[in-house]
């Protein structure tokens, strides 16, 4: 069953854990159908910008908090859907996953969270990312499970011939600045 959209008391639309006034960044788009489901959730989307690292106004993970169309906002949500190296290495994945979540820790709002989805499987849970961000200075606030259902218009990029999310075992690693409480 899909996720649905919920409009609050305020107006405001919330699809799983996004809200259409929440500042949205999405990193390393495939196809920008995850952007695309999102936008159509919340009507105009003018709060969400949504990049690639393959287009030719690239926004590479390594150095997006000095890219000039993005170094002078602050962002509530900054989401990276599975992260991939595209050479089936672990600790390149590593590498770019390590770069994102300093560069985003760097973009986001006193509150904001930092989400990044992965498969929860053998080899995935090599990369160890909640490990990462620890190292990184930032709190893991809770890993919620994902699935394509949940945003069902949505195709997932393959990588070596694997899908980055099939119908189970993936999950949202929620990410977060501020200490627990
Ligand atoms: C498995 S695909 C996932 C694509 C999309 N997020 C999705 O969920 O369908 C991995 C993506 O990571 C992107 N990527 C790899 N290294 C990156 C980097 N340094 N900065 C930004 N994106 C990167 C690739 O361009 C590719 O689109």
């Amino acid at each position: 069953m899909e996720s649905k959209v919920l409009v609050d008391d305020r107006g405001e639309k919330c699809i799983k854990h996004y809200s259409s006034s929440h500042k949205i960044l999405l990193v390393g788009e495939g196809d920008f159908s995850f952007a695309a489901r999102l936008a159509e959730a919340f009507g105009p989307a003018s709060n969400m910008v949504a990049t690639s690292l393959d287009l030719d106004c690239k926004v590479d993970a390594n150095t997006m908090s000095h890219h000039p169309l993005l170094n002078v906002k602050a962002f509530d949500r900054i989401v990276f859907n599975c992260p991939h190296a595209g050479l089936n290495y672990f600790m390149l994945h590593q590498n770019v996953i390590k770069a994102f979540l300093k560069n985003a820790r760097d973009m986001l709002t006193e509150s904001g969270q930092i989400h990044v989805t992965h498969k929860t499987s053998y080899p995935y849970t090599m990369w160890e990312i909640t490990k990462l961000a620890e190292e990184g200075g930032l709190q893991l606030v809770e890993e919620v499970p994902f699935t394509k259902w949940d945003y069902p218009a949505i195709k997932i990029k393959k990588h070596m011939g694997i899908k980055a999310i099939g119908h189970s075992l993936s999950e949202n690693v929620v990410l977060s600045n501020l200490p627990m409480p």
